[in-house]
């Protein structure tokens, strides 16, 4: 009928979930609520001081009670399912977190993801008008082996594990391929919300259930650290014996309203994190040991391994971490060692086998000069890493920071991964983060080298400019950490993007700021969390010509947005843009919490009062700073005010 009537077909028809026309490309979705990572720990002591950290900052007593919803791990990966008025219509891969693919038509290949929802009820109880499920899309073991098994021997491409195999098979640009696969999915958690709400996590994984959406079975939900700790050892038991692969558990307070109050940090929320399980272990051979050159000059031994296959992953390098560490554990070239790997984290050197060590095995002598570029790597006293002095004229750190530059978290450039940086960088091609950015317009001699390079062409030639074009325009807490600054992190970078606003803001006040009896200064070691040795490295950094040269130099290339405070609400905080310091004691709040609070509706939190702090939030006890806020006429809140203003 379809065929005959095509004005008839609708984006639900069965029709549809099979064999959709093959894309060029995916789509690019933007999350309307961005999905995040989770931090982990390793140990079990940490589940307990992941709670006390909890309770502090939502002020309960030590035994208030904290109910956690213990769920399994799931090794695939997230996708966000759209759904309105319970209607599937879209979905998109995680991505960098606020960007995914539209992998929609993949998605409606799954038979665990319904097109419909099921409305709650015999009356059919209306279902939201937009609702956002979050879940992780897997393979179980045997449909891996036995995937892998049809692969070879159709003299394909057979993947490494079952979450390769997952991902491999959901990025498909020809969805009938993803049909062929059997991918299912576990339900978890929500983006965008309305015409919903969730009192707790326990509610909506049940409400997920009703709407047809699996939920994982091992999930429970636990009134204490007690039974959490035996849900780990329950479900870590049983592991193997599970159908799919599992990583770890995941802890998530229950009450929705404290996950609110919680909120996150950077791209982890505090109401959440993942319990790991063990690293797994293998043996094999030391067969050389270099030492790397980080962006900073740090001297980094690693060693490279006889490759060895261990939690499903191929292992041919593991790091060794600094000059002690190899002596303490008197690794050779040569040696057997225990590795093991754990998550995402990089490989590393538990022990060596010393019976089964080569009798010419000579200890490491680590070097006491870059291997890069020569200059002296001194180890500063007290510290455990040698340091490269060479600074710009050493081309590791060069390629390190070009890397930095151009990785997901800073200018995210398609294409334009380590491998590449580092070929181009020794073609000359790029040396300069402007050299990015000036690429096509540059001789055709260069672009005729790149043209012929191995593995490019044409289009991926034209691809990779597309690329580079559509990363001219760049959030100014972005640049600030593509500068790979020391000490900058993500965190750092928004802090500072969210006190200058802009980078001219920023760059006349770290000029100002190099006297060190200035208010520049004083204004910079007070943004909370930026202490007089953050404020060292990015004072020494502003002050090199050379990096200033650079600076200008993007200027004439790109363009660096003003900070944007984050929309709150429907309408502007009284908070947004205002500096605020806390003082003195809260009764109702953390102190944690009250800034976390305040910096999520836009204002900038200082350490301590001056000209240019809008309010100060008085406390019980609180010292100086409140007579010197009212000398300098600033505005005195109590926690009342406070919380008024904070909503
Ligand atoms: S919750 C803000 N729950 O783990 C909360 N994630 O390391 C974010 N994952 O990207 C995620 N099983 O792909 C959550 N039960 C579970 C999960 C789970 C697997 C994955 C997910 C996420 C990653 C974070």
């Amino acid at each position: 009928i379809e065929d005959r009537f095509p004005a008839l077909i609708r984006d639900d028809s069965p029709s549809r979930r099979v064999g959709a026309a093959p894309l060029g490309a995916f789509a690019k979705v933007t999350h309307a609520v961005p999905m995040l990572s989770l931090g982990n720990l390793f140990e079990r002591v940490e589940v307990g001081e992941f709670a006390a950290g909890i309770r502090r900052f939502l002020k309960l007593a030590d035994d208030h009670p904290l109910a956690l919803v213990v769920e399994p791990k799931i090794d695939g990966l997230s996708v966000s399912l759209r759904y309105e008025s319970g209607r599937l219509v879209q979905a998109a891969t995680r991505g960098d977190g606020r960007e995914g693919e539209d992998v929609t038509a993949n998605i409606r290949t799954l038979a665990a993801v319904p097109e419909h929802l099921t409305p709650d009820g015999p009356a059919g109880e209306a279902l939201p008008s937009v609702v956002e499920i979050r879940g992780e899309v897997y393979m179980t073991r045997d449909a891996f082996l036995d995937l892998n098994q049809r692969q070879a021997e159709a003299g394909g491409k057979t993947f490494a594990n079952p979450r390769n195999a997952a991902a491999g098979s959901l990025r498909q640009k020809d969805a009938a391929i993803t049909a062929g696969r059997p991918l299912t999915l576990f339900a978890y958690g929500w983006g965008e919300v309305v015409g919903a709400d969730f009192p707790t996590q326990s509610a909506f994984l049940e409400q997920v259930r009703a709407w047809g959406l699996p939920v994982n079975p091992e999930t429970r939900l636990c009134v204490d650290i007690a039974q959490v700790l035996a849900a780990y050892d329950d479900i870590g038991a049983r592991r193997a014996a599970l159908t799919y692969d599992i990583d770890g558990l995941v802890y998530k307070v229950d009450r929705v309203d404290w996950q609110r109050r919680l909120g996150f940090v950077s791209r982890a929320p505090r109401w959440a994190t993942a319990h790991k399980f063990p690293a797994e272990q293998a043996r094999t051979v030391v067969q050389a040991i270099r030492v790397q050159v980080g962006r900073t000059g740090a001297l980094t031994p690693v060693a490279d391994l006889a490759p060895v296959t261990v939690g499903g992953v191929v292992v041919s390098r593991a790091t060794l971490h600094n000059e002690d560490e190899i002596r303490r554990k008197d690794v050779r070239e040569g040696d057997t060692v225990v590795i093991q790997r754990a998550g995402d984290v990089i490989p590393q050197v538990v022990s060596v086998v010393v019976e089964q060590r080569p009798e010419d095995a000579a200890p490491f002598a680590f070097p006491e000069r870059c291997p890069a570029c020569g200059s002296e790597a001194p180890r500063p006293e007290g510290e455990a890493v040698r340091r490269c002095s060479g600074g710009l004229i050493c081309p590791a750190q060069a390629v390190e920071r070009l890397k930095h530059f151009v990785s997901r978290d800073a200018f995210d450039i398609e294409g334009l991964g380590a491998k590449a940086v580092e070929a181009f960088h020794q073609d000359g091609l790029i040396r300069a983060p402007t050299d990015i950015f000036r690429l096509e317009a540059r001789d055709r001699e260069s672009l005729r080298r790149l043209k012929n390079r191995d593995g490019w062409g044409e289009t991926s030639a034209a691809n990779l400019f597309r690329a580079i074009d559509a990363r001219r325009v760049i959030s100014l807490e972005r640049f600030i950490y593509a500068l790979g600054i020391r000490q900058v992190g993500q965190a750092t970078a928004r802090l500072l993007a969210q006190h200058y606003g802009t980078l001219q803001t920023l760059r006349e006040a770290m000029a100002a700021a190099q006297d060190e009896t200035s208010a520049a200064y004083e204004h910079l070691v007070n943004i909370n969390d930026v202490g007089a040795s953050v404020a060292r490295d990015l004072l020494d950094f502003f002050h090199e010509p050379h990096n200033r040269e650079v600076l200008d130099a993007l200027a004439a290339v790109i363009t660096v947005e003003p900070f944007e405070a984050p929309a709150v609400g429907d309408g502007e905080s009284p908070l947004a843009g205002k500096t605020v310091v806390f003082t003195g004691t809260l009764e109702t709040l953390s102190r944690a919490e009250a800034k976390a609070r305040a910096q999520a509706l836009g204002a900038r939190v200082a350490g301590s009062v001056s000209k240019k702090t809008d309010y100060l939030v008085i406390g019980a006890d609180a010292g100086s700073k409140a007579a010197k806020a009212r000398d300098l006429g600033v505005a005195v809140l109590s926690e009342d005010d406070f919380r008024g203003m904070a909503g």
